[in-house]
């Protein structure tokens, strides 16, 4: 990977605000010179992480996560320092010349594999175009799928003869242990050959982009199973893969929104009218894994699975998996057990986008799936039903929303309506800013504790010469040896950041300790005191002292060891002479 230089990176960071980045990927409110914002690195349901425009990092009071912009989007999105920095050079309009290459360790362990996978998609892709594919074309035409999809989600096709595939890899040298490895040949008595026959092939992509299986579906025979998919392989987890996600993710950050279907005729429908920011679970429920990723790919998620009874229990389940990450996704509900397929092939493009706009809280579908589920003729079901709903309505934060709901609830179970309403908890009217004021005192939390005041005396000087020029000055001219090796190492480097940048910001710096993981352990250790921000001269000064103290001490603990170790008077006297000077030395160290 070619080097890239220190300056460059401090270009880019420099030209993109943390605050504008942050924003496309959390909501946040400005208060005071901060912005507020729920933390996305931990469950976090108050909004506890703040990003600070003046010092252009971000840092969260509950968890600790901290950091630059670089940080935030490498974390966020779970990509490599380069990947971070060639997005964050996109954004800035900085021309940078790199490639993000596939070459990750477990691309190269698996090359024979995305190999035959790539192969094998041009090699159906080539076979629906030809001749033989005429019967697959007219099925997808009647499906209204043109080329221009066919061409963009590269779909294939897989003749009768089961012997084509095979034949095409092994004259392209791949061995057979590949070829077998990557699920689509299959060796037994009878012989060697393809596994799938007479099926329109969709190559599934992981979240690179690359293709690492296939789904195959029948169109022109009847057949058990309507798809079949790649078996299982190291590279391909159906649980962890999600259909379209890296066409979709670029529009789904720029939309703030993504929306979540179940099968991929979905979104290829969704496709066709312009609806990119989608991508599919293909059937399974939603996964943990799936559910990060979803959270991680825009501000909002929308769910439209299937309308049918299936579609429901998924989208219940799905609500689920997200509220536990912290996300509480809103519901676009097809009439009718359409897909979404078929509503926009029936209704049109105008209808479904309506449907997008309007789109219901979950909230609001969890009343209306509870609903389903109980029996409203009996008695028992009626009392569960209203105890569900309550507990339910108790989470609305909105007093009309919830005596609308709660007028509802008097006609479905007959209950009088002071009867509910009395059952319901008071709203809590906080706004953001109470919340925030709740969770987090103003005033700066010292929760150094456990720490003596040798240590304290060193995290807080350099605490302050992250955040001033007069810092730094103070620690060289009066200690320039800090006792603790990790944080003399870190004042080091500050000081020599200083020296050749003549300034100092902790957004920038970090990008120098990024590849020290201790120092940037101890820097991070440091950011996180949350002391005052502006800098006392006497109290640094005190701090120095409190340093100097120590370094005398353990000069003169040495010499005493040096001491005991003479034997003759002379060397003693002169030992005891420096010890003298240096305890001078100490008793002259005043405090304020
Ligand atoms: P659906 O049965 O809803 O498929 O399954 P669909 O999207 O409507 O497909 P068409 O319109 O009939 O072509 C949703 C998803 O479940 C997975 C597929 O990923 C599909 O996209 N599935 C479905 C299978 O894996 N195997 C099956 O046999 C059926
Ligand atoms: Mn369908």
């Amino acid at each position: 990977m070619k080097q890239i230089e220190p300056d460059k990176i401090l270009e880019i960071r420099n030209s993109i605000d943390i605050v504008d980045v942050i924003s496309n990927y959390v909501s946040l409110t400005p208060r005071g010179k901060n912005f507020f914002g729920v933390c996305p690195f931990h469950n976090d349901s108050n909004p506890s992480m703040s990003v600070a425009k003046d010092k252009q990092i971000y840092k969260c009071f509950s968890c600790g996560a901290a950091g630059n912009v670089f940080d935030f989007i490498q974390n966020y999105e779970n990509i490599s320092f380069i990947e971070t920095l060639k997005k964050c050079a996109d954004m800035a309009n900085i021309p940078l010349d790199i490639k993000i290459s596939n070459n990750d360790a477990i691309y190269d362990k698996h090359k024979n594999l995305y190999d035959i996978y790539e192969n094998s998609t041009k090699f159906y892709h080539n076979i629906l175009k030809s001749v033989e594919g005429r019967q697959a074309r007219e099925y997808l035409e009647s499906r209204q799928i043109n080329d221009d999809v066919i061409n963009t989600f590269r779909i294939g096709l897989s003749l009768k003869n089961r012997g084509m595939l095979t034949k095409f890899l092994t004259n392209n040298n791949y061995n057979k242990k590949d070829m077998l490895d990557s699920g689509l040949i299959l060796d037994n008595e009878k012989g060697t050959y393809d596994i799938y026959a007479n099926r329109i092939m969709f190559p599934l992509e992981d979240l690179h982009g690359r293709i690492v299986g296939f789904s195959g579906r029948i169109y022109n025979e009847d057949d058990n199973s309507k798809y079949i998919n790649t078996r299982e392989t190291e590279i391909f987890k159906k649980g962890e893969t999600l259909y379209n996600y890296e066409r979709a993710s670029l529009s789904a950050r720029n939309d703030g929104y993504v929306i979540v279907m179940e099968g991929f005729m979905d979104v290829i429908r969704a496709y066709t009218i312009g609806i990119k920011n989608v991508i599919a679970t293909m059937g399974t429920s939603v996964t943990e894994k799936q559910a990060n990723v979803i959270k991680r790919m825009a501000k909002e998620v929308y769910l439209c699975f299937d309308g049918d009874n299936a579609g429901m229990k998924a989208t219940n389940a799905c609500i689920r998996e997200l509220e536990r990450l912290g996300v509480s996704p809103k519901v676009i509900r097809l009439e009718d057990d359409m897909d979404p397929d078929e509503y926009i092939k029936k209704m049109g493009e105008e209808k479904f986008r309506e449907h997008i706009k309007n789109a219901m809280s979950s909230l609001d579908f969890k009343l209306l799936y509870l609903k389903k589920n109980y029996n409203l003729n009996d008695s028992n079901d009626v009392a569960l039903y209203t105890e569900e709903c309550i507990k339910l309505l108790n989470q609305f934060d909105n007093e009309y929303k919830r005596e609308l709901a709660l007028s509802k609830l008097t006609s479905d179970t007959g209950f009088d309506l002071e009867f509910l309403r009395s059952k319901l908890k008071p709203i809590v009217t906080d706004t953001i800013e109470d919340k925030i004021d709740k969770i987090r005192p103003i005033e700066p939390q010292y929760k150094q504790v456990g720490l003596n005041r040798y240590e304290k005396a060193q995290i807080n000087l350099i605490y302050y010469m992250l955040h001033s020029k007069e810092a730094i000055a103070i620690y060289n001219k009066r200690v320039s040896h800090m006792p603790n090796k990790k944080y003399r190492m870190l004042a080091r480097e500050i000081s020599g950041f200083y020296y050749k940048y003549k300034k100092i910001n902790i957004a920038d710096f970090m990008i120098y300790t990024e590849k020290d993981k201790e120092m940037n352990d101890t820097l991070h250790f440091i950011m996180n005191q949350n002391l005052r921000d502006e800098v006392d001269i006497n109290e640094l000064i005190d701090y120095t002292n409190v340093i100097r103290e120590y370094n005398i001490d353990a000069k003169i603990n040495y010499l005493h060891q040096v001491m005991k170790e003479k034997n003759d008077i002379e060397s003693k006297t002169k030992i005891f002479d420096q010890i003298y000077e240096l305890v001078r030395e100490r008793c002259e160290i005043k405090y304020r």
